[in-house]
């Protein structure tokens, strides 16, 4: 079953200016390589996928306004755009393209930041979209090496990586980002 129409696709991809657009193709082919890979639902991947960043260009003010709009409250000292564009994408996808499943909303809405318990759709975006073919920084040769085998040894690294690089920079780290990595270190040493 698809979940957007050839209407709505076209539209999504005419809203990405073409470098993020190239982005965005190599999230949903490497998507859509793991979806096929580890068994999960390769309509709603897509659906995550192609949506994933259509809120990453607007203005932290405009993506703040949408939010509230929504009844979604992100407190304030969490206000950065990397924070605020994959809730603001996942309402942007419920309200004009008519996507109501939860697992493709949450796939957009913690695609940047991770969640503890995510689901396998939710995985799997959050890991294409932080090891596509053109990603380069330190750690991803490691990343892309577990995401066939070991996904959530995957997520977990790129986690780490999230929260050095947001301390690095000396930026606010967002307590569900930290919390997601703490999932994710319990559960392996649970296995
Ligand atoms: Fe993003
Ligand atoms: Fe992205």
């Amino acid at each position: 079953m698809g979940y957007i129409s050839e209407e709505a696709r076209l539209d999504i991809v005419k809203r990405y200016s073409p470098e993020r657009y190239e982005h965005v193709k190599n999230v949903v082919e490497l998507a859509d390589h793991l979806a096929r890979l580890h068994g999960a639902d390769s309509e709603k991947v897509y659906a995550a996928a192609l949506v994933h960043d259509i809120a990453k260009d607007m203005k932290e003010e405009d993506m703040a306004a949408i939010l509230e709009a929504a009844g979604i409250f992100i407190e304030k000292q969490y206000h950065t755009g990397n924070i605020l564009h994959g809730p603001c994408a996942a309402v942007i996808a419920k309200k004009e393209y008519n996507i109501e499943d939860e697992e493709i909303l949450n796939a957009i809405y913690y695609h940047s930041f991770g969640r503890a318990g995510m689901g396998l759709t939710e995985k799997i975006v959050f890991i294409a979209d932080a090891a596509e073919k053109g990603r380069t920084y330190k750690n991803v040769t490691k990343i892309r090496k577990l995401m066939y085998n070991k996904l959530d040894e995957a997520v977990e690294l790129s986690l780490e990586g999230t929260v050095y690089h947001v301390l690095s920079k000396g930026e606010v780290l967002y307590p569900v980002t930290a919390a997601a990595l703490e999932y994710f270190q319990e559960q392996r040493i649970k296995d």
